[in-house]
């Protein structure tokens, strides 16, 4: 399965995805492409390093979000993307965008969704005084950080921590779940149930069934 990788920044989680790849963590997958919106992105030139294409598509002079994601559209199915992984993309995807890659994009968001979506949200969960925090990998749907969750993890939130303390601890976990739910969405070993994702064991089907609706 070719897999594309959308940035803005530092890239540590698209690192963390092209290494689970070359180590067969991913197993089945290829990163056909990394892309950015930001061509001063600085894991562009990281992707480029480990031999990955890294493509800055931009949205300069005028453009509208619709011609910026038509070029975006267009990189990906020229190289036959079927699975679009969002790692710290700054830009909300159009319904277009989404319904054109439905249930085929995932996102990390650093909180245990539905808390604290958007920007900051680790500045947002120590001024709400939350004692745990940690990341949530999610389909992307047409809400913000609101698509089904694929998995996620925990960190404690300490007296001490800052902002960016606590993004440091929830980066380390980022860096394992997102591999792990990737693996997971490209082997197709999951069911879903509305909003649930479970593993397809007949017993993690047997269960979420029971405890989903009444069968009673
Ligand atoms: C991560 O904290 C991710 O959860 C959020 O943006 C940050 C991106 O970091 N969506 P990086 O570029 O992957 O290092």
């Amino acid at each position: 399965m070719k897999l594309a990788i959308l940035i803005s920044g530092r890239g540590s989680n698209m690192l963390a995805l092209a290494d689970a790849v070359r180590d067969g963590r991913i197993a089945g997958a290829e990163v056909a492409v990394v892309i950015s919106d930001r061509a001063s992105a600085a894991g562009l030139a990281l992707a480029a390093a480990r031999g990955i294409e890294a493509l800055a598509i931009e949205r300069h002079g005028g453009r509208t979000r619709e011609e910026h994601e038509r070029e975006m559209l267009e990189a990906l199915r020229t190289r036959g993307v079927e699975l679009v992984c969002l790692a710290g993309f700054m830009r909300l995807l159009s319904p277009q965008f989404v319904a054109a890659y439905r249930g085929r994009i995932l996102n990390i968001h650093p909180s245990l969704l539905p808390a604290f979506p958007g920007l900051d949200a680790q500045q947002q969960a120590i001024a709400h005084g939350v004692k745990w925090s940690g990341c949530t990998v999610h389909f992307v749907d047409e809400t913000l950080d609101g698509g089904p969750i694929i998995t996620q993890h925990i960190v404690p939130v300490r007296d001490e921590d800052t902002a960016e303390i606590l993004a440091a601890r929830i980066l380390v976990e980022e860096h394992q779940a997102y591999p792990a739910a990737v693996a997971l969405v490209v082997s197709g070993n999951y069911k879903v149930f509305g909003r649930r994702i479970v593993r397809k064991t007949l017993q993690g089907i047997k269960e979420a069934i029971e405890n989903t609706f009444d069968v009673s």
